[in-house]
């Protein structure tokens, strides 16, 4: 398959240039500006539109969504050709349960019956996704597997169980461990709990992703503190969905890179970051502190009520917003708590990847789930100025394959996987927003997984994804 005259974005960073890109049983045979092929090979022409590596979404909660809902239609179409699964310490695997607790119920509840990376590996390649995933194993379900009372700090045994069964994980080839101790029962964790396990993960060359302890007032000791733990157990870290939550904390990016450029001098350290204003997690009443807009996402006590405001919600029931937040439960919402400079500065910074965060399994979901890579070039390259096109490609592709040992994807180059993206940067824009959130972008033409074509304009084609095998980071 020959795709001829293309606008190459080859995921380096590089400047485009145009030209054509061979494909040839699942990988990049050759790329040149004029590749000579025989008759018999079949051509599409792509005159006027950019051909990228497929979008690498750093940070998703897909874990279930890959068994349950294999078209993966909310990244698919976004051009997203791989995510990475189990963030923010919540991952499907290794865990069976019926019910299991918040933060765990952003994943659909009723899929929790992997015990091991294995199992959930197998079953994701068995439903035959229409994306490639890359799974990180959470510390949260870690402790839910193997603590009987996850209240506290793990005791030396149950340290042990958790660093057997993310070994076992390794092996099996998870690319490394993510925690999120700013949620119960998560922040029971003390540093001998969190450092035994990255340890783990570091003897296998993983990475550790973090959802801070505190994205508001403590923001640069919980930085410190991951940094730190990170640099003791030699693995490189990526900051998770990073942010200054709260109008308190306006402004404080100017701090909190700071802190992490200087950070980076002396390890691996990256951070991913979604193109939005709102956050978006389950409900919390500390979060519900009058000056932050929140718009719930869903609600099991008032489904019918997901889409509204909060603060009509409270109005309507003659009650305060934390109120009405204890009679929502269990539910998840919309927080518009960032201001634009500070998303503005961190997205563009040079160890900034883009992740949707996207959550899948909500009724009435942030937009970023439908939205985050269209947007990314549309708003802040396009419209507003702030990247250029080579830039934004390589925040999606290049820079998380080097972060996550992707080694042959994310770039256009002989020999790497044929994950690719077709489309046309004139118009490639996010459609979702918050009144509307699950609406599929425009301007893609065409996208491919695997070697496989799995997007023509807006039809899904072959479903081609699998569990791809951790590859070791490279440093730096
Ligand atoms: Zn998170
Ligand atoms: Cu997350």
């Amino acid at each position: 398959m020959l795709l001829h005259d293309a606008l190459i974005v080859d995921g380096s960073g590089a400047p485009a240039w145009r030209g054509d890109v061979l494909l040839d049983g699942g990988r990049i045979a050759a790329l040149g500006a004029a590749l000579p092929v025989a008759a018999d090979v079949p051509r599409r022409d792509c005159a006027g539109l950019a051909l990228a590596p497929g979008f690498i979404d750093a940070h998703s909660h897909d874990d279930a969504a890959l068994i349950a809902t294999p078209a993966m239609h909310p990244k698919l179409s976004q051009g997203v050709t791989t995510v990475v699964t189990g963030n923010c310490g919540i991952s499907l695997a290794p865990l069976a349960t019926p019910d299991p607790p918040p933060p765990l119920n952003l994943l659909a509840r009723e899929q929790f019956r992997h015990a091991s990376f294995a199992a959930w590996r197998d079953a994701v390649d068995a439903a035959r996704p229409a994306v490639n995933a890359v799974g990180l194993v959470g510390h949260t379900a870690l402790r839910l597997r193997c603590m009987a009372d996850p209240g506290r700090p793990a005791t030396a045994a149950e340290r042990e169980a958790m660093a057997a069964l993310l070994d076992e994980a390794m092996r099996d080839g998870a690319a490394g461990l993510s925690s999120g101790t700013f949620y119960a029962p998560a922040a029971a964790a003390d540093g001998a709990e969190l450092l035994a396990l990255a340890r783990v993960a570091a003897r296998h060359g993983g990475v550790y992703a973090v959802h801070l302890r505190d994205e508001m007032a403590g923001v640069l000791d919980a930085i410190q503190e991951a940094a730190d733990c990170a640099h003791a157990a030699g693995l490189p870290l990526v900051i998770s969905h990073h942010k200054c939550a709260g109008r308190a904390q306006w402004g404080r990016s100017l701090q909190t890179l700071a802190l992490i450029e200087r950070l980076a001098e002396r390890q691996a350290l990256g951070l991913d970051v979604y193109p939005y204003l709102a956050g978006s997690t389950v409900l919390r009443e500390d979060l519900a502190d009058g000056l932050t807009p929140i718009r719930l996402t869903w609600s099991e006590a008032h489904p019918e009520l997901a889409g509204r405001w909060l603060a009509d919600i409270a109005r309507d029931w003659g009650c305060r917003e934390p109120e009405a937040v204890v009679r929502l439960q269990p539910g998840g919402a919309c927080y518009f708590q960032m201001c634009e400079a500070d998303v503005d500065r961190i997205l563009t910074h040079p160890l900034a990847m883009i992740g949707s965060d996207g959550l899948p399994h909500d009724r009435f979901p942030h937009p970023r789930l439908w939205g985050a890579f269209p947007r990314v070039w549309a708003h802040y390259g396009r419209e507003r100025g702030l990247l250029t096109l080579e830039q934004a490609v390589h925040k999606m592709t290049g820079l998380t394959a080097q972060r996550f040992g992707l080694r042959d994807r994310g770039l256009l180059r002989a020999g790497a996987a044929a994950d690719l993206v077709l489309f046309d940067p004139a118009r490639l824009a996010d459609r979702s927003d918050y009144g509307d959130p699950c609406v599929p972008a425009d301007g893609l033409a065409a996208v491919w997984v695997n070697g496989a074509l799995a997007l023509d304009g807006r039809t899904p084609q072959a479903r081609a994804g699998r569990v791809l095998a951790r590859t070791t980071p490279a440093a730096g």
